[in-house]
C-alpha cells in the first residue's frame, strides 16, 4: 500500500502549496531529465528497474552461504556504507536478536564495524567475534575512508590469525567501486568477492544497491521484496504528477515550513526499532540539503522516550521547528496491561488494553499539543514495518530529497562540506602532504 502523507496538521494553506507546486514538479523534472546539477549521481532513480540482476543472483547466492556457513558477520562502513543496512536490519530484526542462541535465529548474528574512530568499541566487538565463526563485508565507495579502513585492517588481521590466509579470503566480501580505490586494488589481488557501487550512486542513496543489500540478505530478510517495495514506489512516483503524489506533497509540505522560518524538522517515531531509520534519514537529508547556507536541520526524537527529555523544548521552546512522525498501521506484537487487585499505581484504567493502543493515544495527544504549541506536524503513515515497506520507505525518501534539494537551489548529490574535518585530522595525525597545514591548525591551537 502505499505511503499516505497527511498535512491536515501541518498548519499549511492550500493556496501556499499550490504556490510551490510548479517548483515541485520541475525539480522532479530536472531529476528525470537529469538537467539538474549533480546529474551523474542519478543512477539511484531508475535503479528499481536499471539494477544488475546477474549481480543480484550473485549477491542472493553469497547471502545464502554467508548465512549457512558463519554464525556472525561483521559489516563494516561508515556514513552511507553504514547507516541505510543498519536501518533496514533494525527495523525488521526482533529485539534483543544477537541475545537469541543459533536455533531461535534464522540467520547469523549481524555486528557492524568501522562507524566510528572508538578504540574502546573495535576492542569489545574484537574480543566478542573472536570466538565466533564469522566472516565479514567491508563497504566503502572511495575505498579509503579512515573509519571502515582501521576496522577493516583490524579483523582482516584477526580473520587470518584465526583462519589462514587461504581460508580467509573465503570469508571477506568486499563492496566497492568497480574500478577504482584502495579496496578495489586489495580485493582483486587477493581474489575477495566483490559488489560493485556503481559509479553514479552516492553514499546516501545506496541502500538498495549491494551496499545495502549484502547485509540485510544477510541478516535473513526478503532483499526481493525490498527492491520490489522500492519499484512499486519509483513506478507511483512516476505515474501521478499532482499534489497527490505523496512523495510531492511532503516536499511541498516542508519547503512551505521552511520559507516560514520553521528550519528545523523533526523525525518523529514512536517504535524504538525506528531508531536507526531516523539517523538514515538524517544523513539523507542533511548531507544532501545543508550546503550554501542552506538546508532544513533534521533532526529526531524516539518517542515517548523523548517526551520525557526534549517534550518540554518541542513545547514551547524556539519556534523555528516542525515535526514529521511517521506511522505504522500493522502491529503484529503487543502486551497487554495486567489489572491489578489494590490499583495502587492507579493503572486499572487501561487494564486489558494492549500497550500499542496506549501508544496510539500517546502520539494523539503529542501531535494536538504540538499543534497546539505552535509545532506544525506532517504524518506519513507506512502500513506495515516489512522488507517491501521499507523499500517503498527509502526510495520515497530518496526521490523526496532529491526533489527537495533542488527546490532549495543546492546539488543534493554532493558533500563537499565533509571534507574540512578529514583534512585537519590527516594534518593533526601528520598525514604525509598535509605538513603546512599541520603547522597552521598547531598554531591556532
Ligand atoms: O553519502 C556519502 O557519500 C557518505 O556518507 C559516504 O557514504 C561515507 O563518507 C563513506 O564513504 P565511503 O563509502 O567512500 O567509505
Amino acid at each position: 500500500m502505499s505511503i499516505k502523507v497527511d498535512i491536515k496538521n501541518a498548519m499549511i494553506t492550500g493556496e501556499e502549496m499550490s504556490n510551490i507546486y510548479t517548483q515541485i514538479k520541475l525539480a522532479d523534472e530536472m531529476l528525470k531529465n537529469k538537467s539538474g546539477a549533480g546529474n551523474d549521481f542519478l543512477g539511484w532513480l531508475d535503479y528499481p528497474d536499471n539494477y544488475d540482476k546477474e549481480e543480484f543472483d550473485r549477491l542472493l547466492d553469497v547471502v545464502g552461504n554467508i548465512q549457512n556457513d558463519c554464525e556472525a558477520l561483521v559489516v563494516i562502513g561508515i556514513g552511507g556504507s553504514y547507516l541505510g543496512s543498519k536501518a533496514i536490519i533494525d527495523a525488521l530484526n526482533p529485539f534483543f536478536v544477537n541475545e537469541l542462541d543459533g536455533n531461535q535465529r534464522k540467520a547469523p548474528k549481524i555486528y557492524f564495524a568501522g562507524q566510528n574512530i572508538s578504540g574502546k568499541y573495535l576492542k569489545a566487538l574484537y574480543e566478542r567475534v573472536k570466538g565466533q565463526n564469522f566472516m565479514v563485508n567491508v563497504i566503502s565507495k572511495s575505498g579509503t575512508t579512515t573509519e571502515p579502513a582501521i576496522a577493516f585492517r583490524v579483523f582482516k588481521n584477526l580473520l587470518e590469525e584465526k583462519y589462514g590466509k587461504e581460508e580467509s579470503k573465503k570469508r571477506i566480501f568486499v563492496t566497492t567501486d568497480k574500478a577504482r580505490g584502495a579496496l578495489k586494488s586489495l580485493a582483486d589481488e587477493e581474489g575477495y568477492a566483490s559488489f560493485v557501487i556503481p559509479d553514479d550512486v552516492g553514499g546516501r542513496y545506496s541502500v538498495h544497491t549491494s551496499v545495502g543489500l549484502l547485509p540485510i540478505g544477510a541478516a535473513g530478510f526478503d532483499i526481493k521484496a525490498f527492491m520490489q517495495g522500492a519499484k512499486d514506489q519509483m513506478d507511483e512516483i512516476n505515474g501521478d504528477d499532482s499534489l497527490d503524489n505523496p512523495c510531492y506533497r511532503y516536499v511541498a509540505a516542508r519547503n512551505v515550513l521552511y520559507r516560514k522560518a520553521k528550519d528545523t524538522e523533526i523525525m518523529v517515531n514512536y517504535e524504538p526499532e525506528m531508531t536507526m531509520l531516523a539517523e538514515w534519514w538524517k544523513q539523507l537529508f542533511g548531507e544532501s540539503e545543508g550546503k550554501e547556507g542552506k538546508g532544513i536541520f533534521p533532526v529526531s526524537v524516539n518517542n515517548s522516550t523523548d517526551l520525557h527529555s526534549l517534550g518540554q523544548i518541542v513545547q514551547e521552546g524556539k519556534r523555528n521547528i516542525f515535526e514529521t512522525v511517521i506511522t505504522v498501521n500493522n502491529h503484529e506484537e503487543d502486551m497487554i496491561i495486567p489489572s491489578d487487585d489494590n490499583d495502587l499505581d492507579g493503572l486499572n484504567y487501561i487494564a486489558g488494553k494492549g500497550m500499542n493502543y496506549v501508544n496510539t493515544q500517546a502520539y494523539m495527544g503529542t501531535l494536538l499539543a504540538h499543534v497546539d504549541g505552535n509545532v506544525p506536524n506532517i504524518v506519513l503513515e507506512l502500513e506495515k514495518l516489512d522488507a517491501y515497506n521499507l523499500g517503498r520507505l527509502v526510495y520515497f525518501f530518496e526521490r523526496a530529497c532529491g526533489i527537495s534539494g533542488y527546490v532549495l537551489g543546492v546539488n543534493p548529490f554532493n558533500q563537499p562540506g565533509v571534507e574540512a574535518y578529514k583534512k585537519n585530522m590527516f594534518a593533526l595525525l601528520g598525514k604525509k602532504g598535509f605538513e603546512d597545514l599541520a603547522k597552521q591548525l598547531k598554531g591556532k591551537m
